[in-house]
């Protein structure tokens, strides 16, 4: 039998809708929202207006592209959680009336789950290179830096987090830092291709177990800033590129350092990245480095699952719908919460 999702992702700025059929995928239409860009970071409650204003164009556009009638559907998946309140309460209330109008099942989809399993979306029908579990996702993005160990497609464990500022943040602030625009990620990636890396040190945190922290790294890279800017008022402007590539490179190494430490002690070679970070030019030539000095077998997920997408979340309520767990219509969005 046929298994239709709608998949609906409103969790923070892009406003998203996918369809999939089986595994499958039929459209994936991304409306991003350029009004933060003024702003340095996403303003709540601007977001939530564009979700507004998004919400029917583009449901409406990934069924076109999917060439489905709504009729067609089993059931729609919804991020419910986490991600800005104001987000959430869009798509969540726009899942429940579709739902209920069409007389079909909702379910609730948890947004860091949803960006593990986007591995097992297929672009293809003859796409066979999904992961094998137990594997181990380093989940990277502006509000987690995560080590999962996944077992099944509902079945993760959180085996080692942030303990401060996520490395997407790290990016971010540090480009702030420099007064480079938001989203810093990105620009730092294309910069740092022309620096070098070895130019400057930055600290390492000294943490035990799989746990990450980024906030020592970020006070570094200001005081090193704020002392040379003190010498030379042209610092940054002159050395750019290889102020890019240092802090790329030792956030890499320290992304990287715990992940190989977890793959080694939980003797596990099938490893994936996900999230925003994951699109990481270095991050992915690190993986590939690890690969052939480890043995490991990678997934490094296409660009357009990298940031947030609602394929990934249709793939995981197509799982859910096969369990039959469905959410009641007064389900309510929530804003924190780590994968349980
Ligand atoms: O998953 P995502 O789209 O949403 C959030 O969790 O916010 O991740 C966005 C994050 C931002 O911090 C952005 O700077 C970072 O991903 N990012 C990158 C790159 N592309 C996006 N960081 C480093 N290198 C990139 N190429």
């Amino acid at each position: 039998m046929n298994i239709t999702i709608l998949g609906i992702e409103s969790s923070c700025d892009d406003t998203s809708a996918s369809v999939i059929r089986n595994t499958l995928m039929l459209s994936n239409v991304i409306a991003g929202q350029a009004v933060h860009e003024a702003y340095g970071g996403v303003v709540p409650e601007l977001a939530s207006r564009a979700h507004q204003q998004n919400i029917i164009p583009v449901v409406t556009e990934a069924l076109k592209q999917a060439n489905v009638d709504k009729s067609e559907l089993n059931a729609i998946a919804f991020t419910r959680g986490p991600g800005l309140m104001g987000s959430l309460l869009v798509g969540t209330s726009f899942a429940k009336g579709l739902a209920a109008s069409l007389g079909i099942p909702m379910i609730e989809v948890n947004h860091l789950q949803a960006h593990v399993l986007a591995h097992f979306v297929k672009q293809t029908p003859g796409q066979t290179n999904q992961p094998e579990f137990p594997f181990l996702c380093l989940l990277v993005s502006g509000g987690n830096s995560q080590i999962i160990k996944v077992n099944n497609y509902d079945d993760m464990q959180v085996i080692g987090q942030t303990i401060d500022d996520a490395a997407g943040e790290a990016f971010d602030k540090c480009a702030k830092i420099m007064g480079l625009p938001y989203p810093g990620g990105p620009i730092i990636n294309k910069l740092a291709n022309e620096g070098n890396p070895d130019a400057f040190a930055f600290s390492k945190p000294h943490i035990p177990g799989y746990n990450y922290s980024f906030s020592g790294l970020k006070t570094s890279f200001l005081y090193t800033l704020r002392d040379k800017l003190k010498e030379d008022a042209s610092f940054i402007e002159k050395n750019k590129k290889d102020l890019c590539a240092s802090l790329q490179a030792t956030i890499i190494n320290i992304l990287m350092h715990k992940l190989a430490k977890a793959a080694k002690e939980l003797n596990i070679n099938e490893i994936a990245i996900a999230g925003g970070v994951s699109a990481n030019t270095s991050l992915r030539d690190a993986l590939h480095n690890y690969a052939k000095r480890y043995g490991w077998k990678i997934h490094i997920p296409p660009l357009a699952f990298t940031t947030d997408n609602a394929a990934m979340v249709a793939i995981t309520g197509y799982y859910k719908y096969q369990k039959q767990e469905f959410s009641p219509m007064d389900a309510q969005p929530f804003s924190r919460t780590i994968i349980k």
